[in-house]
């Protein structure tokens, strides 16, 4: 599996993979999550996101798969719903948790489960990020999961808040879940 994701991906984007991986089962161990699927999901969330958008439609069309009206016009979600498939065709896998975990890495969804929400925050922390405020969210993934998700979540809605680009209703659905529930 490494070596076939490591052909598909550019050689940061394998490394951020490895990096998700890692930080998802630490992760799992902390917060009673299964280690290894959870290593699993990490390293092929990103699996069709190939360098190429071109390569990522041609794929979602050879899976006959047809996205909602946001989802088309952010082509850079498009990667997590297509890579929950082609991690199924490509790569065999065939547990649910995992494949919603990959589905659901980039807009979220409401009532995410504990798999969704580890990769997540994997995403956003693992060891090649650097942006302002990671730290602070690699403080919080060490205590307490719903915490580091929610502060992930608000870091994403800030960021595409500020760059005036559209936020998909999942993404405000976690949102929302999380206020209510917390
Ligand atoms: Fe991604
Ligand atoms: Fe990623």
């Amino acid at each position: 599996m490494k070596d076939k994701l490591k052909k598909t991906l550019k050689p940061k984007r394998y490394q951020h993979s490895m990096g998700v991986a890692k930080t998802a089962k630490k992760l799992a161990v902390r917060f009673g999550a299964d280690a290894d699927k959870a290593y699993l999901a990490g390293m092929l969330h990103d699996c069709a996101k190939l360098p190429d958008m071109k390569d990522q439609l041609k794929l979602a069309a050879k899976y006959g798969m047809e996205f909602d009206e946001i989802t088309a016009r952010c082509p850079a979600v498009i990667h997590a719903p297509l890579g929950a498939r082609h991690a199924r065709e490509e790569y065999g896998v065939d547990d649910v948790e995992i494949l919603d975990a990959i589905e659901f890495h980039t807009v979220g969804r409401a009532d995410m489960t504990l798999m969704d929400k580890i990769i997540y925050v994997a995403d956003m922390i693992e060891p090649t990020r650097d942006f302002r405020g990671v730290g602070k969210l690699r403080r919080l993934a060490g205590k307490n999961i719903d915490d580091a998700f929610i502060a992930c979540l608000k870091e994403s809605i800030e960021h595409n808040a500020k760059k005036e680009s559209v936020i998909h209703p999942n993404t405000l659905e976690a949102w929302n879940y999380m206020m209510l529930h917390r």
